[in-house]
């Protein structure tokens, strides 16, 4: 008989843009709302690289989501070719860096100020293997001769691998995963080795984002990939293995900035994440992985309690609103205007 209705432990997110000012006080509560903890992006303009900016925003973030007051923000650094190892290393041990962000220079949306070459940042990540600091890898090359769709595969092979190579103790969490190649890399690696699945990876493909006319709002980075691949990370996502956990990747951008010559990369996922996810959890008959996923698999790589709370879902229609904010704050949120099959009834 199909369940009607789904009680797990309260869910965190491993991968949150939430942005600053006010977009940050638009967008912060839809994350908080739902999950108990939420590893925040560093990628602010300027990014934060500091100790002293990830508590400041640690604090603005608290002061957003004070309407839930168990919310708790999980912060990181920006990795940059110049950061101190000090910088580091006094981040996590006093409770202000969860984790260190590497972005390829150049990859994704505020990244100019990203890692040109991990090289660079050896003393870094030797730093963080030896107390333990996991390294949350934004896995695409960004060389103009790669092809975008083939980004990630020649990532695993030309820097990740190696990485591990050099470094086989280092906690890594391979984020956003979009491709079979990533799924079956992980799977293979030790214990040190996980990653997070967004939810629009486990829904649409590149056809859903480019036949019948370009739809911006489904344009991500890393971008999403052909069928082959969605299936492999529908099948890793409901797969016994505790390797994989919930990352939406939420990325808010104002509709201005989406629907343009250039537009930005970046889907807003947050306000129904979870009716999202729990459908694909559904549609493969593995509602009963849900849990592992959605809130086990994250705490027990990050070294961290499991919440204490439970969440409800239930088969109940909602459809989701065709926009959030007004002029410059206005964005379309994913899957805007269409019906779910799931509502979150508490939590
Ligand atoms: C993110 C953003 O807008 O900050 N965009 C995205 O497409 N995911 C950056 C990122 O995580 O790549
Ligand atoms: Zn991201």
């Amino acid at each position: 008989m199909a369940e009607t209705s789904i009680t797990i432990t309260q869910p965190d997110d491993w991968h949150v843009h939430l942005r600053d000012g006010a977009m940050l006080e638009q967008v912060a509560g839809f994350t908080a709302r739902q999950f108990g903890r939420a590893i925040i992006m560093p990628n602010l303009t300027p990014p934060v690289t500091t100790v002293a900016a990830a508590a400041a925003y640690r604090d603005r973030i608290l002061a957003a989501t004070s309407d839930y007051p168990e919310f708790k923000p999980l912060m990181t650094a920006y990795l940059t070719d110049s950061i101190a190892v000090d910088e580091i290393h006094r981040g996590f041990v006093e409770g202000v860096f969860t984790a260190a962000k590497l972005y390829p220079a150049g990859a994704t949306t505020n990244s100019d100020a990203g890692v040109t070459d991990v090289k660079k940042i050896y003393p870094v990540l030797e730093a963080m293997q030896n107390i333990g600091m996991p390294l949350l890898v934004h896995g695409e090359v960004v060389s103009n001769e790669i092809d975008i769709f083939d980004r990630e595969a020649v990532f695993i092979e030309r820097i990740m691998q190696p990485l591990l190579n050099d470094m086989p103790e280092l906690k890594v969490v391979f984020e956003h995963i979009t491709t079979k190649d990533a799924a079956e890399f992980v799977a293979a690696e030790g214990d040190n080795i996980a990653a997070t699945i967004t939810v629009h990876h486990l829904q649409i493909n590149r056809n859903d984002m480019l036949v019948g006319g370009i739809k911006p709002h489904l344009y991500c980075l890393p971008v999403a990939k052909r069928e082959l691949h969605r299936q492999a990370l529908r099948a890793a996502a409901t797969s016994e293995s505790g390797k994989f956990f919930l990352g939406t990747d939420t990325a808010p951008h104002a509709i201005g900035a989406k629907e343009s010559a250039c537009g930005c990369a970046g889907i807003f996922s947050a306000p129904h994440a979870l009716e999202n996810y729990v459908q694909v959890f559904e549609e493969e008959n593995a509602l009963d992985q849900f849990e592992a996923f959605a809130s086990l698999n994250g705490p027990a790589f990050y070294g961290l309690p499991v919440n204490n709370k439970t969440i409800t879902l239930e088969k109940q229609a909602q459809q989701v609103p065709v926009q959030i904010g007004e002029d410059d704050l206005a964005i379309s949120p994913y899957r805007a205007g269409e019906t779910l099959a799931w509502k979150l009834v508490t939590g």
